[in-house]
């Protein structure tokens, strides 16, 4: 496993290209791999696991996101994610949700137009703060 300080973009890539090996996607034929970085350097990795009941498909950033938690907790610094043929992708609207949730506006994405804050890739977003803002109302 890459130590923190070796797991700069191209090495994230290269671990997302890897795990979207391994994605489970017979019905979309369409394997996505994630990669990302914790806020303690942890390597994390996701791929989507696809079902016969289409819309349980589970995105690869569900995984990733599943592996913050099970190997620590924490928050996710830094992300990338591509297709089956390595290109880099957008996440879909609701893994951007999910990332918002587990890195917050400061997290970076990298995308096809370089690196971008989520905060950009996810404008005026719902997040924690808006249940607080209501608590014990
Ligand atoms: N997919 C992801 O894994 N992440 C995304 O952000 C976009 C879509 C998957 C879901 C499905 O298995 C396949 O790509 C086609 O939509």
């Amino acid at each position: 496993m890459s130590q923190p300080d070796e797991l700069d973009w191209d090495a994230l890539r290269d671990a997302a290209v890897e795990v979207s090996r391994r994605a489970y996607a017979p019905y979309s034929r369409f394997p996505v791999g994630a990669a990302g970085v914790a806020d303690d350097g942890r390597l994390l990795v996701g791929c989507n696991v696809e079902n016969a009941a289409y819309g349980v498909v589970l995105c690869a950033e569900c995984g990733l996101v599943s592996s913050l938690h099970a190997t620590g907790g924490g928050r996710l610094t830094r992300v990338v994610c591509v297709n089956g043929v390595g290109e880099v992708i957008m996440p879909c609207g609701r893994c951007r949700q999910l990332l918002w949730e587990h890195g917050g506006a400061e997290l970076q994405l990298m995308t096809a137009r370089g690196v971008r804050r989520m905060a950009e890739v996810l404008p005026d977003a719902f997040g924690p703060e808006d249940l607080e803002a209501v608590d014990g109302a």
